[in-house]
């Protein structure tokens, strides 16, 4: 495959190939939606915020995966256009590259912060009838709670928003805060629109000195649900999907947040879909752990072939059923979830 010197494509793990496939899901559901005979007014659109290069290398098997961008052009029926957003030129230019002439896709090299506000969310305005859904799927803390907030109040846009609890844990949200650098302190503000994350993920009256103790990574993530329910004006903000890697931690949590206008037509079959991928994915951790615990590790090649096994489908139905009975998603009464 051709790539722009220099660039070598991200290797992913399953988790995000997971990601992906939910991705893919949920936008061929949304467009099967907003294509509808009865729907005719309505132009969609789908942005991609943090596009990549639109291909990567799975970790697991070593080949080609399609990005978030190619996934959402392969979609049928089409969405009406497309925007995708890079910061890095070299990938801008790969998935320029990966996507040839396709007259209605715009790819665009810089900040989504900036370019969403002035180029891109002027084409999803609610008045003109048109509605967007947009994947918001950094590394870190990339993005600025006005953007998230925008969204919110505009009423046309769905968002699938990458909840960077890995970056957070890493760089910002240490048992003892007081060595936190400034700068990172500054991009968390700047992802929760404020410094109230603070008293959330820390509190003090657990002890008897009052110094303030960490609190778990559900608590800061549900407290970002009410955040964007409360402040940001999104409908329907379902409870986030953790995404776990094959240790069990979880790397980031997926946020599904709509206007229900749309939601309530995606909620059924979405939520099917979702909840068998969710089940997979703690099926293939349940199934790592007991490799593990088998006294079999050290062979990348039986990983690799548990999880191939899980992506055709071959676990039991008896492990599947055990790892699904531990997610939000599978169990939740949930009133508010919209998927
Ligand atoms: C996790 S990757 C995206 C993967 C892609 N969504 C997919 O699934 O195929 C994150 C991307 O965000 C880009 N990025 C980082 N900061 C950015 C910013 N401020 N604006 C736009 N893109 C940014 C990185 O260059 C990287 O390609």
């Amino acid at each position: 495959m051709d790539r722009p010197s220099g660039l070598r494509f991200d290797e992913i793990g399953y988790w995000s190939e997971i990601k992906l496939d939910i991705v893919r899901e949920y936008a061929t559901a949304y467009s099967t939606i907003l294509s509808a005979p009865g729907q005719h007014r309505f132009h969609h659109i789908y942005i991609d915020a943090f596009a990549g290069a639109g291909v990567h290398v799975s970790k697991a098997t070593g080949g080609f995966v399609l990005g978030s961008p190619l996934n959402a052009l392969n979609i049928n029926p089409p969405f009406r256009e497309y925007h995708f957003i890079d910061l890095d030129r070299r990938k801008v230019a790969a998935l320029r590259d990966a996507i040839g002439t396709r007259p209605n896709a715009y790819v665009y090299s810089g900040d989504c912060n900036s370019i969403l506000q002035e180029q891109v969310f002027p084409r999803a305005r609610y008045e003109d009838f048109h509605r967007a859904l947009c994947l918001f799927d950094p590394y870190g803390l990339h993005l600025q709670w006005k953007i998230i907030e925008t969204a919110g109040r505009m009423k046309s846009v769905d968002m699938l928003l990458n909840f960077p609890v890995g970056d957070m844990n890493r760089n910002v949200l240490w048992r003892n805060p007081e060595g936190v650098d400034a700068a990172d302190i500054a991009r968390m503000d700047a992802f929760w629109g404020d410094r109230s994350w603070r008293d959330i993920a820390y509190r003090t009256n657990g002890n008897l000195f009052g110094y303030p103790e960490k609190e778990d990574n559900e608590t800061v993530a549900e407290a970002f649900r009410q955040r964007l329910k409360t402040v940001s004006g999104f409908e329907r903000v379902a409870r986030p999907m953790p995404m776990r890697n094959s240790r069990g931690s979880t790397v980031y949590y997926l946020f599904f947040a709509s206007q229900k206008s749309v939601a309530e037509h995606i909620i059924e079959p979405q939520k099917c879909a979702i909840r068998s991928k969710l089940n997979l994915q703690n099926a293939s951790r349940a199934h790592l752990s007991a490799l593990l615990e088998g006294g079999r590790r050290g062979s990348d090649d039986k990983i690799t072939e548990s999880q191939q096994g899980l992506a055709s489908g071959s676990v039991s139905r008896r492990t599947r059923r055990r790892a699904g009975s531990d997610t939000p998603w599978a169990t939740s009464s949930d009133t508010g979830s919209s998927i």
